[in-house]
């Protein structure tokens, strides 16, 4: 896509199982259009109908000896779906896009986690995002242990099969990032309240919607 036609704006939460990204997602979306944005909340894999049906696979517990490869691809193939059919024409109208995950987790899980070839992981990456790169990324941070155990608290999907020391090397994948690209990613302190970790987060967002700044009469 023309980055010069791009009007809209593309914010990713990122974090490990379990972290809280989702419940700051809706509050963002709500927040927003209170304030009379357009927002497009959805989550990768899924959102739309070809999505749901690769995520439906990737997640199935009973999908047992899934080799590595195939769940990048199939992660790289969900999210071109994402990106070609919804993310670039909402983004073309204008309208703000709330994405639950992105390309950070298949860095994450796929190349930190599973200890994929990472420069392999970061061209199946451009590919699968089409090139297009989000505004602003958030990493919800919470110690391993904590958000583990939610996570798992009303069940456990494929990808939590592998427990605590997966999460904990997907976590140090996600501090790689925010150290390599300080202006994109940011990381958010996960503990506490929800309303707190929201108002931490919406720090990060300030200079990309300024209409967060302004209060509601
Ligand atoms: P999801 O329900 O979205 O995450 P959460 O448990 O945080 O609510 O499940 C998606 C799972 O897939 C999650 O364990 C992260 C993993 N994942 C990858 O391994 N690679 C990827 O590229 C993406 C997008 C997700």
């Amino acid at each position: 896509m023309d980055m010069q036609v791009r009007r809209g704006v593309f914010i990713t939460l990122e974090g490990m199982d379990g972290c809280g990204k989702s419940t700051k997602g809706r509050m963002l979306a709500e927040e927003l259009v209170s304030k009379g944005r357009e927002v497009v909340s959805l989550r990768d894999p899924g959102s739309t109908d070809i999505s749901e049906r690769i995520r439906t696979i990737l997640l199935d517990p009973e999908a047992v000896g899934m080799a590595s490869e195939c769940e990048l691809l199939l992660f790289e193939a969900a999210r071109a779906q994402l990106t070609c059919e919804v993310i670039l024409p909402a983004l073309e109208r204008g309208a703000v896009v709330v994405c639950d995950r992105y390309y950070d987790s298949t860095f994450a899980y796929q190349a930190v986690g599973r200890g994929l070839d990472e420069e392999l992981v970061r061209r199946a990456n451009r590919m699968g995002s089409c090139g297009l790169t989000p505004d602003r990324t958030i990493v919800f941070d919470l110690e391993v242990d904590e958000s583990f155990e939610r996570a798992t608290r009303h069940g456990t999907d494929r990808m939590e099969l592998d427990g605590e020391p997966f999460q904990t090397r997907v976590r140090h994948g996600y501090l790689r990032l925010v150290a390599e690209e300080p202006d994109r990613v940011r990381l958010v302190n996960g503990h506490g309240e929800k309303g707190e970790v929201y108002a931490r987060m919406r720090e990060e967002l300030l200079d990309l919607l300024p209409e967060l700044s302004e209060d509601i009469l």
